[in-house]
């Protein structure tokens, strides 16, 4: 048993030991001081408690397996009924955003590893003609916003604690991209550790416990505990707008969305739009025993996800785009109690060190994570509301090195956006069948946030040419 000069890291490692997970000390007498810092400063993270919790949890599931929950369709404010009623939902929108009522919330804690990308996600440049990055298109949105309101709108980044240090200083070369660094809030989301089958913890190397982040629901947890809540309530702001950090198409605090979300007096809201096709990977917002909820889309099973209605359309359609209006009140007595997200499993292949000290990639997969889902949420909700966006005009998101959802979509999909924009307002810019453009152009937030805009700066706008720009 390893001994330490501080009794309370000494108690928690005595904790380590009753609870058959001394072995995370294996290689103790190899280690120099700065490794053993590391380690220890991992231990003092780890919720003992929890993590048995969990495991019990996922072993259960494993001999009982689970019970499939009654879904339905939800009620949906749908593209046709949004025709008659937009207009007076965006204008209450509008109101809030005058009024400062709104922050802006972006989740930016995720490891990005199908992108593989060495930097935070936000960090990729992805515009087509200024090569802008992630963060300065949304920080762009976010300053437009703020001019065309008169107002404030404080943004919330969340980030872990694996790119925190780069998120930051990342901002700070960039001098937060024109916003004001007050109203620019860091906070990290927490990390919790990796299992093997049998409940023990994994080490990624001799002196660090395999750990990542706790999954987006984990923003709930951290708004609360590093104060911004608390910020918030300071700042008068009442309504977060939730957004994730690989959505180029992201509609930051639109006015629409958040005016439905305040007419319907709801606490938390969702943007969905059609399924592509029934396989298509994207949680379900639908009615789950009754109660609007989202079911991940790896936990739709194959008979619902193929339903169909009578007239041949998808019964479960409503795709999630992952962005909501959540009242800072709802959060507040979220955490109030203390945090309840449940956490879900996933089977993983986890790199690990071996009892001597070897590293090990398992092709198979031989360990456990667990992370909550901010979606979850709305199960505690006292209403909800959920509201159909057109996919071209907000939803394009950066996932993948290739293939779908990778920079080459989003890209294009940049590209058939600021093109339908130009044309919508009488420019005549040449289009292939797909919408794209002949040439590369690209449209600043700062210019114009919706075709609206555009329209409304026609004169502005020269003959377009290759690598046109407008700002
Ligand atoms: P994804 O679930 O797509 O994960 O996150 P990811 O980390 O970006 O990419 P992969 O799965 O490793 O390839 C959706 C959004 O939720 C955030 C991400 O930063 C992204 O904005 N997220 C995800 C967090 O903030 N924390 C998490 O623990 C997980």
């Amino acid at each position: 048993m390893i001994k330490v000069n501080d009794k309370l890291l000494q108690k928690k490692i005595d904790a380590f030991y009753a609870c058959g997970q001394g072995h995370v000390f294996r290689f103790w007498g190899d280690l120099n001081r700065e490794q053993r810092d590391t380690l220890l400063s991992q231990i003092k993270q780890v919720d003992l408690e929890l993590m048995e919790r969990l495991y019990d949890d996922w072993r259960k599931r494993e001999q009982k397996g689970t019970s499939l929950p009654n879904l339905e369709p939800a009620e949906i404010i749908t593209l046709d009924q949004r025709l008659k009623r937009d207009a007076e939902a965006r204008a209450i929108g509008e109101q809030a955003l005058s009024a400062g009522k709104l922050a802006a919330f972006l989740v930016a804690g995720g490891q990005g590893s199908r992108l593989g990308f060495d930097g935070p996600k936000g960090a990729f440049r992805i515009t087509p003609v200024k090569q802008k990055t992630l963060f300065q298109l949304h920080a762009e949105k976010i300053k437009a916003l703020s001019l065309s309101y008169k107002t404030v709108i404080p943004w919330y980044i969340m980030t872990s604690q694996a790119n925190h240090r780069q998120t930051v200083r990342f901002f700070e070369q960039q001098d937060y991209f024109g916003l004001e660094k007050a109203n620019v809030v860091f906070f990290s989301q927490e990390m919790l550790p990796a299992m093997d089958k049998h409940g023990k913890l994994l080490l990624a190397d001799k002196n660090r416990l395999f750990m990542s982040p706790n999954g987006h629901g984990g923003s709930i947890k951290a708004l609360w505990d590093s104060g911004a809540l608390a910020d918030m309530k300071r700042r008068n702001i009442a309504y977060l707008f939730y957004f994730q950090v690989d959505n180029a198409l992201t509609r930051i605090c639109d006015p629409a969305f958040i005016g439905y979300h305040i007419l319907h007096e709801s606490e938390m809201s969702g943007k969905v739009v059609r399924k592509r096709f029934p396989e298509e990977k994207m949680g379900v917002i639908c009615k789950i025993n009754g109660k609007t909820g989202l079911v991940e889309y790896s936990d739709l099973d194959e008979k619902n996800m193929r339903a169909k209605e009578s007239d041949g359309s998808l019964r479960f359609w409503a795709g999630s785009i992952a962005t909501h209006v959540i009242n800072v009140d709802f959060l507040w007595r979220e955490n109030e109690q203390g945090f309840r997200l449940p956490y879900h499993f996933a089977e993983k292949a986890i790199p690990y060190v071996d009892e001597k000290g070897n590293p090990v990639k398992p092709e198979d997969k031989n360990g456990l994570k667990f992370e909550t889902f901010v979606f979850d949420a709305l199960q505690d909700v006292r209403s909800t509301v959920t509201v159909e966006v057109e996919r071209e005009e907000e939803f394009s998101a950066l996932k993948n090195k290739e293939g779908l959802n990778s920079p080459k979509t989003v890209v294009e999909d940049l590209l058939r956006l600021y093109a339908r924009w130009l044309r919508s307002a009488g420019v005549d810019i040449p289009v292939n069948k797909t919408g794209l453009p002949a040439y590369n152009i690209e449209i600043s937030p700062l210019f114009a946030l919706e075709a609206e805009d555009v329209r409304k700066k026609r004169r502005q706008i020269p003959q377009p040419h290759k690598n046109m720009y407008l700002e």
